[in-house]
């Protein structure tokens, strides 16, 4: 199939790429472009591992465009992979999701072809159907699912892991209101040989959000039981081992500690409490996931202050990004804790295997480690992210603060405190 994907952040380049894996004609459509040159010469315009190597393979299969009309012309498929950024009050900003609806209403009711149109971005339920879809209509003067489809299909990639989970994924979930989309999605999909679930498209965009809440509410619970076992002396990932044991709770997401970051599961629970409470619904539980979680930061600070009076003394933060693998500062836990060591007079230094650049612009005056063992001469040092490389590190003799169980600091550091555990 031909294929555009307009947006080359993460979720659209590892579609695009992988698409293109399976066979497929791909157009990136962006707006900015040194990614679209990248990507032209082979190189991943996001830090992910795997993709940058899957790009140059189908490299054959693979254009770039900032002209959004033309791929459309160009291609069967459209899938929308647009940022939808939080605003200041937690709802979600709709902008390029309008501006590109627009344009490709034009585009559509330009010429007399059948284009599928699917919206990958993630937008609360609803959208595809009272946006969307009327600005498409009303821009081509066609109607949908008749002479255009249109579909939702969220993503449930991870960071990190994002080529892994394109290939592996638990499900495929398509909101479709028509069987023409329903069988092009089914046909796209099905070489995949996982579960396809097909849906409405309200309740496909639903299911996006009832998701990443889910997790989030996940890691918020073990967090606060966290909490509880370091009051208690109880270790929480041996309690979570238990707990996950039962089949109708599951294992994973259960690691406690500093807090859930990235550019997901904060914008994405903070836009359903936006949403919940434009329905005239008290999202109680969701308000606790995100209060929780911006709590555990100064749980932190906390044990640190327990062992040290930090003005003055050097802190190393172990790194920056919001996760391991991944070099995406969004709504760091690392953020907040530094801003938090600051104010008390601590003075920094990080280190972080890709992410420093990206720190830079936020922290441009604290000291950045050329390697990680700098960060080991500090008088303290706190585990942020869990990076691979930092269960090498020699922790001996060292104050450590650990909010993401570091095997090696746990059984090595003079002084130990796990967040909780
Ligand atoms: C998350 C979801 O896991 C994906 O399914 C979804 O597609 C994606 O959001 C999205 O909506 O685009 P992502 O944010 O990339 O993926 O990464 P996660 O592995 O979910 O981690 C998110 C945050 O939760 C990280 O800060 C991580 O450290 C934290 N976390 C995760 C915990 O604190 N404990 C855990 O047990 C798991």
């Amino acid at each position: 199939m031909k294929i555009s994907i307009i947006g080359t952040g993460y979720v659209g380049a590892v579609t695009g790429t992988c698409l293109a894996e399976l066979g497929h004609q791909v157009i990136f459509v962006g707006r900015d472009q040194k990614k679209l040159d990248l990507i032209n010469s082979g190189n991943s315009p996001i830090f992910e591992p795997g993709l940058e190597q899957l790009l140059r393979k189908n490299q054959e299969r693979i254009t770039t465009t900032t002209d959004l009309d033309d791929a459309i012309r160009k291609t069967e498929l459209t899938f929308i992979c647009v940022g939808t950024p939080s605003q200041d009050d937690g709802s979600i900003d709709l902008q390029q999701i309008r501006d590109v609806s627009i344009t490709i209403g034009k585009s559509l009711g330009s010429d007399n072809y059948y284009h599928t149109i699917i919206v990958k971005s993630t937008v609360l339920p609803g959208t595809t159907e009272t946006l969307i879809l009327p600005l498409l209509e009303r821009e081509s003067e066609k109607k949908a699912f008749v002479d255009f489809g249109l579909a939702s299909n969220p993503e449930f990639l991870k960071e990190g892991t994002a080529v892994d989970d394109f290939f592996r994924t638990d499900r495929v979930v398509i909101g479709v209101n028509d069987q023409k989309t329903n069988e092009i999605l089914e046909k796209l999909y099905r070489p995949l040989n996982v579960p396809i679930f097909t849906t409405t498209i309200r309740t496909s965009e639903l299911i996006k959000y009832a998701s990443n809440a889910f997790l989030a509410t996940k890691i918020s619970f073990a967090n606060e039981i966290g909490n509880l076992c370091k009051k208690m002396g109880i270790d929480s990932y041996e309690v979570f081992q238990g707990v996950g044991l039962d089949s109708r709770i599951s294992p994973h997401f259960f690691r406690s500690g500093i807090g859930f970051g990235g550019s997901c599961f904060p914008k994405d629970v903070r836009a359903l409490i936006a949403h919940a409470r434009d329905l005239g619904i008290e999202p109680q539980v969701l308000d606790a996931v995100m209060r929780t979680n911006e709590d555990q930061p100064a749980q932190m600070l906390g044990l640190l202050k327990r062992h040290l009076d930090i003005s003055g003394k050097t802190i190393g933060i172990l790194g920056l990004s919001f996760k391991p693998d991944s070099d995406d500062i969004r709504e760091s836990r690392a953020i907040p804790i530094i801003e938090a060591l600051r104010k008390e007079g601590a003075i920094i230094i990080a280190f972080d295997p890709v992410s420093m650049d990206n720190f830079k612009q936020l922290f441009p005056d604290i000291r950045y480690a050329k390697t990680v063992y700098d960060v080991l001469h500090s008088d303290a040092i706190l585990i942020v992210t869990e990076w691979k490389e930092f269960e090498d590190l020699d922790y001996r003799g060292k104050i450590v603060i650990d909010g993401r169980r570091i095997s090696k600091a746990r059984e090595e550091a003079a002084i130990y405190e796990g967040v909780c555990w």
